[in-house]
């Protein structure tokens, strides 16, 4: 099934490319009428035409039929209405469309690498915005059709784990696994940091670990995988915590790269592309200087012998393109990484591992910001635990709870307070354009009231509330929409717009325009329930209306879902 935009755009294409000049028409939904056109003007301008009599010939030749009705507007805008019936079908055929109208996507694999925290380190604010956004990407592109293969790209390899190792060894084997259970991975790295830098014979230790660890000792490999298994269970734990679909199948770290890095070097080697700087092994992508204009290089592999960052994202790409055949690849990371995968992919991309059919991208995003609008951090600078915001959040929704249903059964509170408070913490992230930074400020998050999670969650389960009331089963039989009241019609429209609002977000990784589609809908729903009495009304137009509700928590939960949040039937 289609959406009813794209049925009126491809009647409008069709008109378009007569006279088009390769120009597309654009549909914008607009005030004024349902959708306004635009694009006439582009190509009267580039055909030498009057726009208004271009808009004329494109108005006799388009042939809407009863879909909608059609009037040229200023200077060459076409203002489109659509027709009762034509939203009547529409309607009903999303009546019985589980997806709602969304079309899917066949024959891609999106390669989504996302959350990426690192081992035996606390994961901070950067991780939750990974997680959050990637997560939700992932429930997207996965629902459009697309095979998601998730990668946890770990840090859990490098020079570090030296020291690691040493005071895991210091600590106790059994002492150190419980500290890290608790999951308290700031402490346990800062003591092996602490001691790096003040003790020279732990310095020396280390040292010699980090060669035992990339020569394959069999104890420090145990050691090292015992480092790498506490970390991946305490990153589990936030992940339920936080309600996201990464399980330790996804965790794909750097080290899983170690096999491929040398084949890297040689077929660098082999293309030409290697150039020794500084007993370095480096590849100068072309177009990235610094400042004064000196070439950049993307260092493959260190003076000391050992590889770097940039050697396993090339293996990564390389991986990710032959042997999992993604054709999209998607990376959810910080914005100061944005150089870093840019040189990375033009190296790849010289290197011939990165085939101009497969799209690449960095979601990039930005900082998380403390009430001070500083980076969010701990007045003694540390990293902020994300499973305590959690935990914060769904402390706040439960006390929310019980001051507004002082009665609800306290196994139902608890379960509902999870699932609103982080419903808060992602709502709250994913509504912000994700290139904006934003102030982390959990009294704004978890407010029922305003853009937030909690108040889409209420919306959606006022809505439902309606049908318990029915005392039994409710089906849509052969309901007709006449959509005679303007809130009706208006809640119509917003219903329809549902596949546009989750295309928008899938092809621009943008998923505020999903959040921002559903609160625009929960607004039109509140209009349409203070206009227009559901229960008590006559029928036929008590069928339309329940209708218009059953759609309305249908598209509000599966948006919902489709951000990883949430829909509690009852609230
Ligand atoms: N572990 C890195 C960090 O914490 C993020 C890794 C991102 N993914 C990648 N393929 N480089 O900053």
């Amino acid at each position: 099934m289609s959406s009813s935009y794209d049925i009126v755009l491809r009647r409008l294409r069709r008109v378009f490319d007569q006279f088009g000049e390769g120009t597309d028409p654009v549909l914008r939904p607009s005030d004024r009428s349902d959708y306004q056109v635009n694009g006439i003007m582009a190509v009267a301008k580039s055909r030498g035409e009057n726009p208004r009599v271009l808009a004329e010939r494109v108005v006799a030749e388009l042939d809407l039929g009863d879909l909608a009705s059609v009037e040229i507007a200023g200077p060459g805008f076409l203002n489109l209405t659509l027709t009762t019936s034509f939203l009547d079908t529409q309607l009903r055929a999303n009546l019985s469309d589980e997806r709602l109208g969304v079309a899917t996507t066949t024959g891609r694999t999106a390669v989504i690498d996302y959350s990426a925290p690192n081992v035996a380190k606390e994961m901070h604010v950067g991780h939750l915005r990974s997680t959050v956004i990637g997560d939700a990407l992932a429930r997207l592109y996965r629902f459009k059709g697309y095979k998601v293969i998730a990668r946890n790209h770990v840090g859990d390899w490098g020079t570090p784990f030296g020291m690691l190792i040493e005071h895991l060894l210091d600590l106790g084997e059994e002492h150190a696994v419980a500290t890290l259970s608790i999951g308290d991975l700031n402490t346990f790295y800062r003591e092996a940091r602490e001691k790096f830098e003040s003790d020279e014979a732990f310095k020396e230790r280390s040292r010699q670990r980090v060669v035992l660890l990339q020569a394959g000792d069999a104890e420090t490999n145990r050691l090292w995988r015992v480092l790498v298994e506490q970390s991946v269970a305490y990153f589990s734990e936030v992940y339920d915590a936080l309600g996201v679909t990464l399980t330790p199948a996804d965790v794909v770290g750097e080290s899983f790269y170690n096999p491929m890095l040398a084949d890297v070097v040689r077929d660098l080697d082999a293309a030409g592309l290697l150039v020794e700087s500084d007993g370095a092994l480096c590849v100068f992508p072309e177009g990235f200087t610094t400042r004064e204009g000196d070439p950049l290089p993307v260092i493959v592999q260190k003076r000391d012998e050992g590889f770097g960052y940039a050697a396993t994202d090339l293996a990564a790409v390389r991986d990710r393109v032959s042997q999992l055949g993604g054709t999209d690849l998607l990376y959810v990371v910080g914005a100061p990484q944005a150089q870093h995968f840019a040189m990375v992919w033009a190296v790849a991309r010289a290197a011939g591992w990165l085939p101009e059919n497969v799209r690449i991208e960095h979601i990039s995003f930005g900082s998380v910001l403390g009430p001070d609008r500083k980076m969010f951090k701990t007045r003694s600078g540390e990293t902020i635990k994300l499973i305590g915001l959690v935990q914060d959040a769904v402390d706040k929704a439960s006390l929310a709870l019980a001051e507004r249903s002082p009665d609800m059964d306290p196994e139902q509170r608890r379960v509902l307070a999870t699932q609103i408070g982080r419903a808060a913490i992602k709502y709250a992230d994913l509504s912000t354009d994700r290139q904006r930074d934003y102030v982390f400020d959990l009294e704004r998050m978890v407010n029922f009231e305003g853009d937030t999670g909690p108040y889409l969650q209420y919306a959606n389960a006022r809505v439902r509330s309606i049908f318990r009331k029915l005392r039994g089963p409710w089906n849509a039989g052969d309901v007709h929409f006449v959509l005679a009241h303007d809130a009706e019609r208006s809640l119509a429209l917003g219903l329809l717009a549902f596949p546009e609002a989750v295309d928008a977000a899938v092809t621009s990784c943008q998923p505020h325009r999903l959040t921002g589609y559903l609160f625009d809908l929960a607004q039109r729903f509140t209009s349409f329930y203070e206009a227009c009495p559901v229960l008590s009304a006559e029928e036929p137009l008590r069928q339309e209306r329940l209708a218009l509700c059953a759609l309305t928590a249908r598209t509000l939960t599966l948006g919902l879902s489709l951000l990883g949040i949430d829909a509690p039937e009852q609230m």
